[in-house]
């Protein structure tokens, strides 16, 4: 068999019914648009583990999504999307490419959240871009991107307040959406959400506990996304 879509640290395989697909986390871990690249036993297990009992707390919130239930460790069924090609960004604190970008120092807190979106093509580098350009590239009609908008400032809120509920800072995160592949005309938010695509501080000590530790050679990567885990469990229990 071969996967329908084969991801960095995903793969898309078919199932008996054509509105549902199997996601498959791998091991793999990538930074920096697939330049830096690694394997951590144990990193889909828990980036499934997490991502299953978010993505069940957001619907309880009344966020639609693509997730329809947990397989196994490594294995989730979700509803078949087309994935929109722009991915939403969300920032509360100075970090990252932001920092990067503008000489902000890490850790300085937003009035209110920057939302910011880049073209999804590792290829390009996954470029910044705004409105005008996600209209002209096509990539979502200015409706859909309004919607994409709002709901990535509700899932902001929720997920702000839920992290802070396990001692972690929501410093910034990535999200995903879709088409539903059995009704186009609605959009649901899609792909993981794990320490791979969110910054998380520990609320005490500061220390990183995402993909920052792998991107920046800081070592204890599993170490930290375990007590992730860990804190999202007791938070949803
Ligand atoms: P950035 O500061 O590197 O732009 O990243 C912002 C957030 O988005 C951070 O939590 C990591 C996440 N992210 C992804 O999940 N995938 C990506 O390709 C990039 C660039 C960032
Ligand atoms: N997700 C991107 C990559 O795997 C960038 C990143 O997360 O740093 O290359």
């Amino acid at each position: 068999m071969t996967p329908l879509y084969e991801g960095k640290a995903k793969r898309l395989w078919a199932t008996e019914d054509p509105n549902v697909l199997r996601m498959e986390f791998k091991d793999d871990a990538t930074a920096f648009n697939g330049e830096k690249k690694a394997q951590f036993e144990n990193k889909g297990r828990l980036n499934n583990a997490i991502s299953t009992l978010i993505y069940g707390f957001l619907e309880k919130e009344g966020v639609p999504t693509h997730f329809v239930r947990q397989i196994d460790e490594r294995n989730v069924e979700v509803k078949k999307v087309d994935i929109l090609m722009v991915e939403v960004i969300v920032r509360n604190l100075a970090a990252g490419s932001f920092s990067k970008r503008t000489g902000v120092e890490e850790g300085k807190v937003f009035s209110q959240p920057i939302v910011e979106y880049s073209i999804k093509s590792d290829a390009l580098g996954d470029p910044l871009v705004n409105d005008d350009y996600i209209r002209e590239l096509g990539l979502a009609t200015p409706e859909e991107l309004a919607f994409l908008r709002a709901s990535a400032l509700k899932v902001n809120g929720i997920l702000s307040d839920f992290f802070a509920k396990c001692g972690l800072k929501l410093v910034d995160f990535k999200l995903e959406f879709g088409r539903l592949a059995e009704d186009p005309a609605t959009i649901v938010l899609a792909d993981e959400i794990s320490p791979d695509g969110c910054r998380l501080w520990d609320l005490k000590t500061g220390e990183k506990m995402d993909k920052d530790r792998f991107r920046r050679d800081l070592g204890g990567v599993m170490e930290a996304y375990e007590e992730v885990l860990q804190r999202v469990k007791e938070a949803t229990a």
